[in-house]
């Protein structure tokens, strides 16, 4: 069990580098077995969602090598189309192995995939786009069984913006001989890196990051190096984090435009964000106000993986806020760690509302999925003395090494 330990208090000042994405990452390394020969992904930071990827990889045939921060996939003894119940239960991203084991094998089976315990996660809207594309699917005794034997090419309307929906049907359709067409399709930045890696690999695929996807089918896909885009959650947990303790830092390797809800936002609290081609460089000398209203939505809107941890930022502005989740049925769980810290939330149906305390106070919380995990460790920084957090693995499922990036920011936090 992995425990971090915060002495409060401290302004943030100095420079770091974010980390690349691992929602691009994770299903940038399920299409790489649609690949042939060895796929190279640059930068491929190993979270611990990316390293459980990668056992999945390796157990149905994949052979992984690994040179300092790049990760080598080859795809050539693929031999297993179904994934064991131990991977499938760990992850969520295990469900978007579909999409490729169907390309690449014409079949495939899971059991019901794991991840966070936000909420229900359901998988109707995969595996109605896949049904869209011929594929047989029968769900029973906790598996899913998928037939892609006639599979064609077709188009495919989601009822709603599913990222992992979106993510399967297109890997499903990029051998089907034809136009596939995916409309409300998700808009979020790692689909269309999804896109840009498939394209490199010689997919013929465009739309990605706008509503209306279309894929023309290829023959094949060929070896390749690709480097996934940076991490859009931890440059935005890392922003909140300067506006709770205050202070002076830059971060590097950003992409400013996939954070333009959170940083409105934090510029109307009172923060100064100088925005650089990849660099975002922030100013905080005061006690923020509160945002109003927060709502999550799909992007461009006001993303649900950043919802925690502006809640912890309310807890300490100046002022009421409501923050309403509108993804996720149970993304409130910090609540209760907060309240123990000295924060003032009430939680009403599907939104929390949270009136601005002038301090916390340090206490041993416990993280219970990964951006709550976050969130607790910002409380931390501007607690009045120490804070403990355990259960932090749920942490490193999306930040590595979160400590060694804080310290970097003069952040007074060790692991125990
Ligand atoms: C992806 O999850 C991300 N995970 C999540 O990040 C992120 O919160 C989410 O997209 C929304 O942006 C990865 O990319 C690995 P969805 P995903 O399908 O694909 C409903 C993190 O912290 N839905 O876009 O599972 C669903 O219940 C994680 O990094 C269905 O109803 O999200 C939710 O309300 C957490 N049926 C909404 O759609 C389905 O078949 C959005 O889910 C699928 C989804």
């Amino acid at each position: 069990m992995e425990t971090l330990f915060i002495k409060g208090g401290r302004r943030l000042e100095g420079s770091v580098e974010i980390s690349t994405a691992k929602n691009a990452i994770l299903p940038i390394l399920a299409a790489s077995i649609m690949c042939d020969g060895c796929v190279k992904i640059i930068k491929c930071t190993r979270y611990l969602d990316v390293d459980n990827m990668l056992k999945i990889l390796e157990d149905i045939g994949c052979e992984i090598a690994f040179d300092k921060d790049d990760v080598y996939i080859k795809t050539g003894n693929l031999h297993k189309s179904y994934i064991k119940d131990e991977f499938s239960k760990k992850v969520r991203s295990s469900i978007f192995m579909l999409g490729p084991m169907l390309s690449r094998f014409k079949c495939a089976k899971v059991a019901y995939p794991g991840g966070c315990n936000i909420g229900s996660r359901p998988i109707d809207l995969h595996l109605k786009g896949l049904r869209m594309l011929n594929v047989k699917i029968e769900e029973r005794h906790g598996y899913i069984y998928c037939d892609g034997r006639n599979m064609k090419p077709n188009i495919v309307h989601l009822d709603f913006p599913s990222v992992g929906a979106t993510e399967n049907v297109m890997m499903a359709s990029i051998f089907l001989k034809g136009f596939t067409t995916i409309y409300n399709a998700a808009c979020e930045p790692e689909i269309e890196d999804l896109q840009n890696f498939l394209n490199a690999m010689g997919a013929k695929i465009s739309g990605g990051g706008t509503s209306t996807i279309v894929v023309e089918g290829v023959e094949r896909l060929y070896s390749g190096e690709y480097t996934p885009i940076s991490d859009r959650i931890i440059a935005g947990t890392y922003m909140i984090a300067c506006a709770m303790a205050q202070g002076n830092i830059r971060l590097t390797n950003v992409i400013p435009e996939h954070n333009l809800s959170l940083i409105s936002n934090l510029k109307q609290s009172g923060c100064r964000i100088k925005m650089l081609t990849n660099e975002v460089q922030m100013f905080c000398n005061k006690r923020i106000s509160a945002v109003p209203k927060i709502e999550t939505q799909v992007f461009p809107g006001f993303p649900t993986d950043l919802q925690n941890q502006m809640l912890v930022l309310q807890t300490i502005s100046r002022g009421t806020s409501i923050i309403t989740e509108n993804l996720f049925e149970t993304r409130f769980k910090i609540v209760n760690e907060l309240l123990k810290m000295g924060a003032d939330i009430t939680i009403h149906n599907k939104s929390a509302i949270v009136r601005g305390v002038s301090q916390l106070y340090g206490a041993n919380v416990t993280a219970s999925d990964l951006r709550g995990g976050a969130g607790l460790i910002l409380a931390g920084l501007v607690a009045q003395g120490y804070t403990t957090i355990s259960e932090a693995e749920h942490i490193d499922r999306g930040y590595k090494n979160i400590e060694s990036d804080l310290c970097k920011l003069n952040v007074d936090i060790k692991r125990l």
